[in-house]
């Protein structure tokens, strides 16, 4: 056993999206601490160029370590595509990222057809293409940017008719053209799930990666002896630099120890 094991794993994300991957996290490894921090100031990240995006990953990044992380779950396309190599070339702790499952929605379609609904920063990265160009070629990606998306939802509106006609204008044409599985590239769109389902009338295949994540966090934590195995006293504690009720919502139905409203 490594003495580090009983730290906490650090989640961060541009705002309370990485929640959905800190669900799943929570499920597969009960007896881990969690600290999750939900930079929602400085949401949305899929608009901001690399460099930007970098910079914020670091500043999350260092906050958690701060706080003891033993490992860090990028709970973010936009901030995997764009930084995690960096992040693991500099910080001595191991990092796990979330990328779109482009591949698994490529072994799963009939159609040869798959849409993906992710944003800019994430769409538009390097290691975005490189995954997508070892994808069948004959399969046809249709790739969107759910640009609005994550604000809506940062600002708490999930079900609502603004909403659903935003995320229409994004599924209707990728429908009409003959996609059946529709992968989400960024963590906030699992909340979106109820809403799609409505709209494609459960006809198409709905891809995240949100289990995967928690999987690949419970092979590295065992790989590096850093799995808590004794923890009597769970504790997941949660960190937000904007309106903390929107994270007190999306939580609802979870147990967790607290949500700190910080400046940062
Ligand atoms: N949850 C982030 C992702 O997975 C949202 C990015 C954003 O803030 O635009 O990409």
């Amino acid at each position: 056993m490594n003495t580090n094991s009983n730290k906490p794993i650090g989640l961060f994300d541009s705002g309370i999206g990485g929640t959905s991957i800190w669900k799943e996290v929570q499920l597969l490894l009960p007896n881990e601490d969690t600290i999750y921090l939900s930079d929602s100031l400085y949401a949305p990240y899929g608009q901001k160029s690399k460099e930007e995006i970098l910079q914020l990953s670091i500043k999350n990044t260092e906050f958690l370590l701060q706080k003891g992380a033993k490992l860090i779950i990028v709970a973010c396309n936009t901030a995997t595509t764009n930084a995690i190599k960096y992040l693991r070339a500099n910080y001595n702790i191991p990092f796990i990222g979330i990328e779109p499952a482009i591949k698994p929605a490529s072994l799963q379609t009939k159609t040869n057809c798959i849409g993906i609904l992710a944003t800019k920063g994430t769409l538009n990265s390097e290691l975005f293409e490189k995954t997508s160009a070892l994808i069948d070629h004959n399969i046809k990606i249709i790739e969107c940017i759910g640009e609005g998306l994550v604000e809506l939802i940062e600002d708490g509106k999930i079900n609502t008719v603004e909403m659903d006609n935003l995320l229409k204008s994004y599924i209707e044409p990728m429908l009409n053209q003959n996609i059946d599985c529709l992968v989400l590239g960024c963590t906030h769109y699992p909340y979106l799930i109820n809403s799609i389902q409505r709209i494609t009338k459960n006809a198409i295949k709905i891809i995240d990666s949100g289990q995967a994540v928690a999987r690949q966090t419970k092979r590295v934590l065992e790989t590096q002896k850093l799995l808590n195995r004794n923890n009597n006293n769970v504790q997941h504690t949660f960190y937000i630099n904007k309106n903390k009720l929107v994270l007190e919502n999306i939580l609802k139905g979870n147990t967790f120890t607290s949500i700190e409203q910080i400046d940062f």
